[in-house]
This record gives structure tokens, sequence and C-alpha cells, in this order.
């Protein structure tokens, strides 16, 4: 791309200052917006909006909207209009801290769902009607086509059914991005919906560029502005452990026969742990590895540089502002070996079946059977969301879970009794690793995974607690496939609300 971002004659009338692009929006709508894992979100209109909610809710109006996202996005579009009151309904995964606070309080309502459904659920209608998408993208080609930024996300969705079109186009974006996105539009409603063409994560089945009726296209507004990219934590002692249990594991499946010396499709969770597992795989002995996943982070351009990984296709980047950087400087080097495809198709479970995805995924807690709450904070409280771990954990050749084994400087075990919430049922979970150990529950019984989760993955000021508990559910006579003791299942959870601490 040279000279002006915006090339198409035709919609150079169309461009307008964020104020007068937000006011096309009105109060009650729906507005399907872009933004994955920080990348690609609109960073000027979302604010403008927000300023004219807070002017409205001063002159004694109501007014709010409900946003539809890819993901999470920055504090200028989900962190801007929830501190407004401006939301009414949000969906689906979230990070921003103030919105957790407005939904925690019941605020303001969140539909937490499967990433790789979000789509598909708008096209069945469930959603009700989109009044509005505003899309940031890196550039418009003179016969309209767009050139996606950072993120792909539901983009290609929200154009196809917004009755009008906002877009921001943010200089911001290296135009080098042109030319690495994969905008599959061949998916459809049953009875319609044919195999997707994806046999390895490096095939390209669809296009560079999005289309949209231009006549939708009712403001382009013009930015300069930097996506939200959070440092990530240098890894601590637990993330270490973790990653060394895992690399360990993979290194013997391999031995074993289970894995190929290349492994499978990488899939790496959101999150400081999963960035650190990718980190620790540059010193171990694979190679030629692909990564089929959500959001390409640090680590995963760390072991591109370092030369294990030679291809990555995701739906976002989520990286520090240093990896920004130095992808953006760098950008031509990247060029056919990162791919970015909308959020159906990274995370569609027909292709991380047929692909045989290894998934690693962060969580909040998960109990002696095996069973995941990657969401909710003692049974209530919503973290983020389920994310794209569903649709992973499921359809993954190898679903990993990984956790440090307390959390709140041991105040709270991550093993439990029961988990206060279930995102991922224990036949979703393969293996759990903590800093402590590994526990691969492949064809374990209840029991046996109790005791492989208890032995290798809780820590040890809890590990005798959980090992009295299970021996006393044990001794119970009800059943004996899963023992519980129920008046003592969600004994830990009640005890930190009350205490501050799960310790007895
Ligand atoms: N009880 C209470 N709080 C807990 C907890 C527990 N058992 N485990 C973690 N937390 C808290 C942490 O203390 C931290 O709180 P803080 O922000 O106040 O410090 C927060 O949860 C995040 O935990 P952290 O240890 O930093 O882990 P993380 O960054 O790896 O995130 C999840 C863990 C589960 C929140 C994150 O992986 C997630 O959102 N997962 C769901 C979506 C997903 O898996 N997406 C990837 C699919 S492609």
């Amino acid at each position: 791309m040279s000279g002006s971002r915006i090339q198409a004659e035709q919609l150079r009338a169309k461009v307008m200052d964020a104020e007068a692009a937000a006011a096309l929006i009105t109060s009650g709508s729906s507005v399907g917006m872009s933004g994955f894992t920080g990348s690609g979100y609109p960073k000027a209109v979302p604010l403008a909006l927000a300023a004219q909610i807070e002017r409205e809710h001063a002159a004694g109006n109501p007014f709010k909207v409900k946003v539809w996202t890819g993901a999470s996005t920055g504090p200028e579009l989900d962190g801007a209009l929830a501190k407004a009151d401006g939301i009414e309904f949000r969906l689906p995964y979230n990070s921003d801290p103030i919105a957790r606070e407005k939904i925690n309080r019941g605020e303001m309502e969140y539909f937490d769902m499967h990433l790789s459904q979000v789509a598909p659920m708008a096209w069945q209608g469930f959603l009700g009607p989109l009044d509005t998408a505003v899309i940031e993208v890196t550039g418009i080609r003179p016969d309209g086509a767009l050139i996606p930024s950072s993120s792909i996300g539901n983009n290609k969705t929200w154009l196809d059914r917004a009755g009008q079109i906002i877009l921001e186009v943010n200089s911001w974006q290296n135009p080098a991005l042109e030319g690495m996105h994969d905008i599959y539009y061949g998916t459809a409603l049953p009875p319609a919906r044919v195999p997707i063409p994806l046999i390895n994560p490096d095939d390209r089945i669809g296009e560079p560029y999005f289309h949209c009726d231009l006549a939708k296209i009712v403001a382009i507004v013009e930015t300069d502005t930097p996506d939200r990219n959070a440092p990530f934590t240098p890894p601590n002692a637990d993330a270490l452990g973790i990653a060394g249990h895992l690399i360990d594991f993979l290194k013997h499946e391999v031995k074993k026969g289970r894995l190929p010396a290349s492994l499978l499709p990488l899939q790496s969770g959101v999150g400081n742990i999963a960035n650190a597992v990718l980190t620790g795989l540059i010193d171990g002995p694979f190679d030629n590895l692909t990564a089929y996943t959500e959001v390409i982070q640090d680590g995963m351009l760390d072991l591109m540089n370092s030369g294990r990984l030679r291809f990555a296709s995701g739906t976002a980047f989520s990286l520090s502002p240093e990896a920004a950087a130095s992808l953006n400087a760098n950008m031509n080097d990247f060029r056919g070996r990162l791919l970015l495809r909308p959020q159906e198709i990274s995370n569609h479970p027909e292709l991380i079946r047929r692909l045989g995805c290894i998934s690693m995924n962060g969580l909040i807690e998960a109990d002696i059977y095996g069973n995941v709450n990657s969401t909710h904070v003692m049974g209530s409280r919503i973290q983020n969301g389920i994310g794209g771990s569903g649709d992973f954990a499921r359809n993954a050749f190898l679903s990993i879970f990984m956790t440090p084994s307390t959390a709140k400087n041991g105040k709270i075990s991550a093993i439990v009794p029961m988990a206060s919430h279930v995102d991922h049922i224990n036949q979703d979970v393969a293996v759990l690793v903590t800093e402590q150990g590994l526990a691969d529950l492949r064809g374990l019984s209840p029991k046996q995974k109790a005791e492989a989760i208890i032995a290798n993955c809780a820590h040890p000021d809890y590990r005798p607690m959980l090992a009295d508990y299970y021996r006393r559910a044990r001794e119970g006579s009800y059943g004996q496939q899963t023992p519980h003791l129920l008046p003592e299942a969600l004994s830990w959870h009640e005890r930190f609300v009350r205490t501050g601490s799960m310790l007895a």
C-alpha cells in the first residue's frame, strides 16, 4: 500500500471525526466492534461514544448500547463504555477490569460463549439484529476491499450483518500486514454446510481482504493509535516449573511414539504461564513446530525467531509493546509464516479435531476428578470468560490445563474437592499440570484421577486436606464412582469467602 490509506475515491466523502461518527449510533442498538485480546479494536469511535453517553446521562437521558466483539478489547472501548455506564449487554470474552466490576455488580448483562460459536449464532439470528459495525482496518483498497489490521475476530460477520458500517482506518497498523490474513467466505448454516477445506495449519483457503456493501459505510474515521499491547511478566518459578513438567511430558509422548517429533499443531491460551511454556519450548528438543491457535503472543514469536516454530495461524496478535515494535519493524520476515483468520475458523471444532491440536490453557481451579473451572472465582464472580478454551479442549488431540497450585499468596488452592463452577468436564481434560507436577488423566477412572491429581498437582499445604477429604468420601456408602461428601464439597470456598483463606 502506498499513499493515503483510503484509496477508494468514492469513500473519501465519508471521512469525518469520531464524534460525528459516534453520533450515528443510537441508544438501545447493537454494535459489533472489531477487537480481539487487545488488538485491532476501534480506538476513537468508542471513546467518542462514551463521551456522548456521559453527556446524555448528565442531561438525564438514558443511553446504553449492546456491545458484541471478537474477544477482549482495550480501555478505549470496554473500559470507556463501561465507565460511562453505557453497556447494557456484552458478549463474548472480556478482560477489562471496569467492565468486569460492572458485570459482577449486576449492572451489565454478560453472555459468555465459545468463541467459535459467536459468528454462527449471529447468522442464526439468536442475537437479534446488528445495527452498527465499528471495524478497525489498516487501509481501504481502490476497489473498496478492506485490509484487516492486527486481529480478525468476528469482523467478517459484523460487516456482513450490520445495517450500517463505521470504519476506523488506523495508520499505526503496519501496511505490511496486507496479505497476512486469510478470510474464508465459505461458511454456511446447516443444511448448506460443507467441509472446510483446511488440512494443514498453513493452508490458505480464503482471501486477504474483507468485502462489504460499500453503500452501508456511513463513516470513516482516521486514527493513529497503538493497540493495547500489555507487557508479559518474566516467567516466575511456578511458570518455569509448569513449563518444565510439560516439556518433559511431551518428550515422553514422542519417545512412546504417541506424538510425532515435531509434535502436533500447538494451541496456547492467554496469559503469562502459556507464554512461559512457549518460551520454554525454545530450549526443548522439538523442531519444525506449527501452531493452530487463537492468539499469537510474544512466546510464539520468540519460538519462531529461534527457528523452532515454522508457522503460526491465529485470529489475533496479543503482544507486549516490545514484541509489537519488533514485529512491526520486521513484518516482512514473518510473511508466509504468520496468518490471521476469522475466529470461527481459528477456533473451529472441525479443524481442531482434524489437525489434532495440542491445546494448553490456564484455569482458575480444578477439582480432584479433573473438572475445570476457567471462568468463575468462588463459583460466582466472573474473571474473564471461557474464550476459546472450550473450542480447543473438547476437540484437541491432547487437552492440557495448567495453573500454579495456589492463588492469592497460598490462601486459595487451585485443586479443590469440587469445582465451584465447571467449564470443562473431566472428559475434556487429558492432562493437568501445576508447578508441583503433572497428572496424565487419560484412561483413568474418577478415583484413579483423584489419586493422580492429589499426589502430583496439589500444593503440599493442601495435599493432606485433599487426601483426607477423598479418604472420607470413599468411606461413604452412597456412591463409589465419584465419591463426594456433599456437605463439605464446597466448604473450602465457603471458608475462603468467610475467612479469606481456604486453609483450615
Ligand atoms: N481463585 C481465585 N482467584 C484466582 C484463582 C483461584 N483459584 N486462580 C487464579 N485467580 C486469579 C489470580 O489471582 C489473578 O488475579 P489478579 O488479576 O487479581 O492478580 C487472576 O485470577 C488471573 O490469574 P493468573 O494466575 O494471572 O493466571 P492467567 O493470566 O494464566 O489467567 C485464567 C488464568 C483462567 C483467568 C485465564 O487463563 C483465562 O481467562 N482463561 C479462560 C479463557 C482461555 O482459556 N482462553 C484461551 C483459549 S484460546
